[in-house]
């Protein structure tokens, strides 16, 4: 395949070690710097310039988008999107799993462990959020900070007040979150390619610094993970629609809190830990993609009028309970179920002889008239079921699956 790497840092690390593995394994491969491409719009045509000059065809992009050049780098990669080259992170991807706030409200509505956070404006609503995340100390975040920088423990609550009130003043956005003892000066971060967890370190700080950052003098061991781990870092990757990511998780009493999820995870620390190829794995995964890409339904499907996408709920007593998919004949009435959630598993194009039961969730594609027949009057208004025109724009800032 041809591919190309997108990066302001052509001789840092994981640019090097990407290019040598897509080299090795036969590929043709080009480092560009995000920032000299020039977008072109015209009518059906979108377009991209590299150094003035019309692009070439390449098959793939791997992006690297750095924190400072967010805006500017997911413009590049969603271009690429519209000229159908492959690339593993989307640009919503990389802009959903940027901002910390953006990414724990995503990620809140599902069966993810994070940790307790908050998000206020106004200073007399400083303190009772404080007290809902069990009171002092606590973690204040800046929203867009990396490397452990912006990432401070407040010992009490006046403490916490002062540097937040500060914060804003500098017309910075933080958050509030529950700082996880138990798990003070480690964290996990998990490599994710597709839907595999392909590496797995354990930071730890060093002296009594709270944070496991490598930048802040952590030090990485390699661990093995168990499956509850690995689940949540896979499903947390794919929740944020990236398909190469670093998920970075607290080791809570009660399991993985998922803190951030990183669109472009450093190889460095990772590859020296464990010993691993990580460049060679993404490689070989994209170059599989390139071949049959999966694609972002939200993007591509144009349905005809009244036709869409529906989450329905079988609730308690549902005529559907108890009986088959087929029996339910949810075909004969034009409606398709692409997948079925029961609990934490996903049962993806269910057969017809499968038994329905109370709490599924059917991802269903269909008429929207005959979906929204099957939703009792009650539960609509409790908004439990998302019933909406594929309207794309509108996915699209939904940015969730
Ligand atoms: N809620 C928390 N409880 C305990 N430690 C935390 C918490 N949040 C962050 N940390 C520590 O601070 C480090 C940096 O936080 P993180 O949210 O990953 O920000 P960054 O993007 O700067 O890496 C983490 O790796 C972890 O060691
Ligand atoms: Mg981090």
């Amino acid at each position: 395949m041809k591919l190309a790497i997108l990066s302001a840092a052509p001789t840092a690390y994981s640019t090097r070690r990407l290019k040598q593995a897509a080299a090795e394994r036969g590929h043709e491969v080009k480092v560009l710097n995000t920032l000299r491409f020039a977008i072109d719009l015209e009518k059906g045509d979108p377009d991209l310039h590299f150094r003035s000059k019309a692009i070439s065809d390449y098959d793939a992009v791997l992006p690297r988008i750095g924190a400072s050049i967010t805006y500017y780098g997911t413009a590049v990669v969603r271009q690429f999107e519209q000229m159908d080259v492959y690339t593993p992170n989307t640009a919503n991807g990389i802009t959903n799993s940027r901002d910390k706030l953006r990414a724990m409200q995503i990620l809140s509505r599902h069966d993810i462990g994070i940790p307790h956070t908050a998000f206020v404006r106004a200073r007399a609503d400083v303190l009772p959020a404080i007290e809902r995340l069990g009171g002092a100390p606590v973690i204040i975040k800046i929203i867009e900070g990396t490397q452990g920088i912006g990432v401070i423990l407040a010992e009490t609550t006046k403490v916490a007040e002062a540097i937040i009130e500060t914060l804003q003043t500098a017309k910075q956005n933080v958050l509030i979150q529950r700082f996880v003892k138990e798990s003070k000066g480690k964290d996990i971060r998990a490599l994710v390619v597709g839907d595999t967890v392909v590496a797995a370190m354990r930071r730890v700080a060093q002296g009594d610094e709270f944070r496991s950052n490598v930048h802040r003098g952590g030090i990485a061991e390699p661990v093995e993970l168990d499956a509850a781990y690995r689940q949540t870092a896979v499903r947390a990757a794919q929740i944020m629609g990236l398909r190469f990511a670093g998920v970075d998780m607290l080791e809570a009493n009660d399991g993985p809190q998922v803190l951030e999820v990183n669109s472009s995870p450093g190889l460095e620390g990772i590859e020296g830990a464990t010993g691993l190829d990580v460049a060679g794995t993404i490689v070989e995964y994209i170059a599989n993609q390139v071949n049959f890409p999966e694609i972002d339904i939200r993007q591509r499907l144009t349905v005809s009028r009244g036709y869409g996408v529906a989450d329905l709920l079988i609730p308690e007593g549902s005529e559907l309970v108890g009986i088959t998919i087929g029996e339910s004949q949810l075909r004969d009435r034009d409606i398709a179920i692409l997948n079925l959630h029961r609990g934490t598993t996903i049962i993806s194009n269910p057969k017809g002889s499968r038994v329905l039961e109370a709490g599924d969730r059917l991802l269903c594609y269909g008429k929207l008239e005959e979906m929204r027949g099957l939703v009792p009057e009650k539960q609509r208004r409790k908004r439990k079921i998302t019933a909406k025109a594929l309207d794309p724009q509108l996915l699209e800032d939904l940015g969730d699956s």
